[in-house]
């Protein structure tokens, strides 16, 4: 068993991040909800309890609190903005409603040095404050570590009962210096080691998959997207030639993806691979449609029918395994009057699990995107492939605006892989979010040597994200949108006139449809 650092969630919207930043001090984290009763928890044994920030007052009617008794179990708390105030609640100390928000950046001074929460960190930090209320009386018990323009207790501690507090975020990155923070907690206060690898959780979950799977057999859709292909290399290494792998070719593929899929999985790593090619039962479902969400549901739908049948052409299986990762296992918690907002779905297939009679088998259920990228590098899974960029379920479909025609994607993949070669090669692709080719079903006229051109359009798209809920557009360097046009224009049949999308989202979306 992993040692571990539960982290009760208030909602706040940095609670993954606190999760992450204990990764990446080589503890595992987990995120529970904020009133799991204390006996739970203690069931859990873990190391350490960080209680989040929230945005509510633990002075409101129905505020988020915990169970008092996680106060009882001799486990080392830390509290953070909301979960400062928190124990200030229960252990009596006072909170008084701040005039106005303190919000933003904010100068640590840190009087206690011998305090292990700033251990070997200076006396002065920058840090970064987001709060209403503020504590005025210390709880039980405790010290002041710390102070801010605006609070005498920017970080208390009780050294004894091995709590702590801290008024400001240490998990931002607008406290540069917070991750040190949370490293001595887990480190010096909770006396965690540093076993949270991903060479350590290989070994760990190729053992868990042998125990779940038995003797019996397991199927995988394989997108070639990362998620489902570091979780086809994983549990290949665990139980080989049980797991059989389902490629289906949906016809609205990227130029070479099937080629590469069959390339790494079939030939390198030798799994068993079955390759579906519904290209043309795809084509004919869509012929004549334009619309971009029934294109999406006539993609979803279709795609559940193929894989339906190949599951059956590859014979009898217990499991089904899924790329689900742990931001969408996650409960969020029901703060400002939002109880709808509980469980997210968490079926990356859509529906597959609940139509067929499977049981689930999900291997990255408790891993970050960026841990699935190192889980997937340590599996000896090409960058290709580990450090690709997200590609949407309906593929080019939604990036070909009007009819989906087998012509139109020939023309699309040939611009699109001219685009993902430049980024390539102008060492850009591995930096920004996305980067693709867009149909547009305009035409216009051209001239080609003496020749008169009537032809497509391609826009092509670049954009920084850090989780596609927000873009910029990149500020690609002249030089290579030059080398797009031109290249494009040359080399691809049927388009006479590239555009560059300067738009970011919102307003606009990532996609065009
Ligand atoms: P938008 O266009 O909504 O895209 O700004 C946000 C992110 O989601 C991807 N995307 C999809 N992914 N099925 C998917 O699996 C879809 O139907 C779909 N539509 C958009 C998009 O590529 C971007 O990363």
């Amino acid at each position: 068993m992993n040692e571990q650092i539960v982290i009760l969630d208030f909602g706040s919207q940095y609670t993954q991040v606190i999760a992450r930043r204990i990764r990446e001090c080589k503890v595992y984290s987990t995120i529970i909800h904020y009133n799991t009763p204390a006996a739970d928890i203690a069931k859990m044994n873990p190391s350490g309890i960080i209680l989040s920030g929230g945005p509510s007052s633990v002075y409101a009617k129905d505020a988020p609190l915990p169970d008092k008794a996680v106060f009882k179990l001799g486990i080392p708390v830390l509290g953070i903005c909301f979960g400062l105030q928190v124990m200030a609640k229960y252990l009596k100390g006072k909170v008084e409603r701040g005039q106005k928000r303190e919000y933003g950046k904010g100068t640590l001074r840190v009087k206690n040095t011998r305090c292990r929460l700033f251990d070997r960190l200076p006396q002065e930090l920058q840090v970064w404050n987001s709060h209403g209320d503020k504590l005025t009386r210390l709880p039980d018990g405790f010290k002041s570590v710390a102070t801010t323009e605006n609070s005498a207790f920017a970080a208390i501690e009780h050294a004894r009962a091995r709590f702590y507090g801290l008024q400001f975020h240490p998990e931002v990155v607008h406290t540069p210096k917070g991750k040190k923070i949370i490293s001595n907690f887990v480190h010096n206060i909770c006396d965690c080691g540093r076993n949270w690898t991903m060479r350590h959780y290989v070994d760990q979950a190729v053992e868990d998959i042998r125990t779940q799977v038995g003797r019996e057999r397991v199927i995988l859709g394989l997108s070639g997207g990362v998620d489902s292909s570091v979780a086809a290399a994983l549990i290949h290494k665990a139980i080989g030639k049980q797991l059989t792998c389902i490629f289906v070719n949906n016809g609205v593929l990227r130029a070479n993806e099937a080629a590469v899929v069959k390339e790494v999985f079939g030939r390198n790593f030798r799994v068993k691979l079955h390759y579906e090619d519904a290209t043309d039962l795809f084509m004919r479902k869509l012929r004549g449609v334009t619309d971009p969400e029934k294109k999406r549901k006539i993609i979803g739908n279709t795609f559940i029918d193929v894989f339906q049948k190949a599951t059956r052409k590859v014979g009898k299986a217990k499991f089904l395994a899924q790329g689900t990762l742990y931001p969408d296992v996650i409960e969020s918690v029901p703060i400002g009057g939002n109880p709808a907002a509980l469980i997210k779905s968490h079926h990356n297939v859509g529906g597959l699990p609940e139509k067929m009679k499977f049981d689930l088998i999900e291997p990255l259920r408790c891993l970050f995107k960026d841990e699935v990228r190192q889980l997937g590098t340590e599996l000896g899974l090409p960058k290709e492939i580990v450090m690709r960029q997200p590609f949407p379920g309906p593929g080019l479909a939604v990036r070909i605006l009007g009819e989906v025609t087998p012509g139109r994607c020939e023309i699309l993949r040939n611009a699109d892989a001219i685009v993902v070669e430049e980024m390539k090669a102008n060492k850009l692709y591995y930096k920004i979010w996305q980067s693709f080719a867009v149909l547009l079903p305009v035409r216009s006229v051209g001239v080609m040597g003496d020749e008169r051109t009537y032809d497509y359009t391609i826009a092509v798209r670049a954009v920084e994200s850090k989780d596609g809920m927000t873009a910029d557009w990149v500020k690609l360097p002249y030089k290579v949108i030059e080398t797009l046009s031109t290249r494009i224009i040359n080399e691809v049949d049927g388009v006479n006139r590239v555009c560059l999308d300067v738009s970011s989202k919102p307003p606009a979306t990532i996609e065009w449809e």
